[in-house]
């Protein structure tokens, strides 16, 4: 059996008929750039977060880069993040000439640890530099976003919630009170990245924000800083949502929530299958009851040096996994000019983590054979 790590085509065929139905709409209509379909996306996607303001982006790095520069951070500046996340996250804070402290992350749920970003804020050399924090809510599980609020009520710092993998996960308060991951930063942002849980057939973006001027920034930023065409306000870039993909992307957000659902029943399967076999090297990903994950990925802990024999092990038996991510941020060669401290729990999870196969199209076979093969693993090699 092949068991691939993400499908795409699946979704496609199941959703054909309608997605084929609105690429004609737009292609017979000859509005490409900035038609009502990016119009309407955007009034969906503010609503669906719970935000004032959503600006459809070319992709979820330019997102990411426009919301810390609309926020005038530059040279001279700090941004507090994660290391363990994607580039884009790290390169948004040096694009725009400012430098990126990486906190480590609390090694139970792979997200930056807020106690260790509070310390910085208090006790930072150039604390009154830092002018941002950008949480990652990784693998789609929701950073203590009542937190993050107190946070920036405490420090008086901006918040950019990385929400590249994250649509739709939300935070349960203290007072019961729910609020989705993208809601509360300054400014949020979204990828819709084939891959992710809300993904395009091609690239793009978005940047979420309740404030008028950030938004109003971003908007005229997105199409050369001209608020009118050729009058140019600001030294823009040409990041702009596409037509076409806005209107694939209207046609799956209807089915969002039912994607979520299939992906946390997924989830649970491998939780339960997982935990049969007591394996003392295999960690599943935490319980939680404060908060909804959508398991953008499902990524395991392997432990004792066995995640990169076990990768192959699979492989050979056709199951496709990953390793989100091999190297802390901190250790990229393209950083190395910043010296960073290394980070225990980032580096120790850079070497044990191995993403399993999910999509909400994945089948409970499917599910069975990689645990399957999993237990094989262990058995054969007398291992654990
Ligand atoms: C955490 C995170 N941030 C940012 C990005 C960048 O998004 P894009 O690939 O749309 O530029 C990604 C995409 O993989 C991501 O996972």
């Amino acid at each position: 059996m092949k068991v691939p790590l993400f499908d795409v085509t699946r979704q496609y065929h199941e959703l054909r008929d309608e997605i084929l139905h609105v690429v004609d709409e737009v292609l017979g209509s000859g509005r490409y750039i900035m038609g009502p379909n990016v119009e309407d996306f955007e009034r969906q996607m503010s609503s669906y977060i719970g935000v004032k303001h959503a600006i459809g982006v070319a992709n979820g790095s330019d997102a990411l880069y426009i919301a810390v520069r609309s926020l005038g951070i530059s040279e001279g500046d700090f941004v507090v993040t994660t290391a363990f996340s994607f580039f884009a996250t790290a390169s948004c804070i040096t694009r725009n000439g400012a430098i990126p402290i990486f906190v480590d992350i609390d090694p139970k749920t792979f997200n930056i640890d807020l106690d260790r970003v509070e310390e910085v804020l208090r006790h930072h050399p150039q604390r009154e530099k830092i002018k941002a924090v950008i949480p990652v809510h990784l693998f789609g599980r929701t950073v203590d976003l009542e937190r993050l609020e107190k946070m920036r009520s405490d420090f008086g710092v901006k918040i950019i919630e990385d929400c590249a993998q994250s649509v739709g996960s939300y935070w349960i308060y203290s007072n019961g009170k729910i609020k989705k991951s993208g809601s509360v930063g300054d400014l949020s942002t979204l990828s819709f990245f084939p891959t992710k849980n809300l993904g395009a057939c091609g690239d793009g973006g978005m940047i979420l924000t309740s404030d008028d001027q950030l938004a109003d920034f971003c908007r005229i930023f997105r199409v050369h800083g001209a608020r009118k065409k050729y009058f140019h306000e600001i030294e823009g870039v040409n990041s702009r949502l596409d037509e076409l993909q806005a209107a694939i992307l209207r046609v799956k957000l209807k089915y969002l929530e039912r994607y979520h659902e299939k992906r946390i029943k997924i989830a649970k399967t491998y939780d339960e299958l997982l935990k049969s076999l007591d394996l003392e090297c295999v960690e599943t990903p935490q319980a939680h009851d404060d908060l909804r994950c959508i398991f953008h990925q499902y990524v395991i802990r392997v432990k004792k040096n066995h995640r990169d024999s076990l990768k192959q092990y699979l492989s050979a038996k056709g199951v496709e996994t990953a390793v989100y991510y091999p190297l802390g941020l901190h250790q990229q060669r393209c950083f190395s000019q910043f010296k960073f401290q290394p980070l225990e729990n980032t580096e120790r999870a850079c070497e044990e983590v191995l993403a399993l196969p999910i999509f909400p199209e994945l089948s409970e076979t499917e599910i069975e054979y990689v645990v399957k093969c999993i237990d094989e693993y262990f058995k054969e090699a007398r291992r654990c």
